[in-house]
């Protein structure tokens, strides 16, 4: 009748891929199905979180009257002609396994959140997730993670401390063959980077709102999600 993916983490649990018959909606599958995974949050004492469609009134209303907050704001954005992107400013390379304390501490100090596994599985899986990162004085200070597969062909998650970071990893993703326009996700109130991408020639295609039920943690820089559950 339905079914959801729901990811417990270091921090929190996130959830993500909901769904429930046709022949079944309005039947609150939906809410029995969150029900049961704001149990195993509270059980374990975790804010749960999740990347939702904001053009999506159903989702949108089954998540907020379930107690979900929707916190950040986010533009799916695409560029199907990358001539206008710049070489990125060189210090990006590929990450490695011995990039990952740097990462996940990075995510810690600009969204309050861990996830080390997830990272591990994105530097070391060979299906198609290639993962960038930016290094200042030998501290990493943005990273930016891609996946080119059938399913999916999306740049993030990612988090960087500045704006010109996220310009910079963007383009270096968007510069590698990706196989085809990957769509990624940008804070709408990181104005700078909004106006950049519209410059390159990015195309708004949906809308998508980060939502917590639990404690929010204010993001310290750029946050880049995807809409996949293992990315919230
Ligand atoms: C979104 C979806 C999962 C909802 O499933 P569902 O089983 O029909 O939802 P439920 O019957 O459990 O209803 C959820 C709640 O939202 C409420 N709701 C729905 N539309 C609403 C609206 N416009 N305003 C306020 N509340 C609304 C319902 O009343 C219900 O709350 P209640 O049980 O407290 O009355 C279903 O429509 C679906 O599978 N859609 C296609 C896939 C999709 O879009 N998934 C979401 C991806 S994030």
């Amino acid at each position: 009748m339905g079914s959801c993916f729901y990811h417990p983490r270091e921090t929190h649990v996130s959830l993500g891929i909901m769904n429930a018959h046709p022949d079944w909606f309005g039947h609150g599958v939906a809410r029995t199905l969150l029900e049961e995974v704001c149990r195993v949050a509270d059980a374990d004492g975790k804010p749960l979180r999740l990347v939702s469609s904001a053009l999506n009134l159903d989702s949108y209303s089954l998540y907020t009257r379930a107690g979900f907050v929707p916190r950040s704001f986010f533009q799916d954005m695409v560029i199907e002609d990358v001539s206008r992107v710049p070489r990125p400013a060189s210090g990006i390379r590929s990450a490695i396994l011995d990039d990952l304390p740097g990462i996940v501490a990075l995510e810690e100090r600009v969204s309050g959140i861990r996830r080390e596994k997830d990272w591990h599985y994105f530097l070391t899986d060979d299906h198609g997730w290639r993962v960038v990162v930016k290094e200042a004085g030998g501290t990493v200070n943005g990273v930016l993670a891609s996946i080119d597969h059938a399913g999916s062909r999306l740049l993030g998650p990612g988090v960087m401390v500045e704006e010109e970071t996220a310009q910079s990893l963007i383009a270096n993703q968007l510069q590698t063959d990706r196989g085809g326009n990957p769509v990624f996700l940008v804070p709408a109130t990181s104005k700078g980077l909004v106006q950049t991408m519209y410059s390159w020639g990015a195309r708004n295609c949906e809308l998508h709102v980060a939502q917590c039920r639990g404690e929010w943690v204010e993001p310290q820089g750029v946050v880049m999600p995807t809409f996949m559950p293992e990315t919230s």
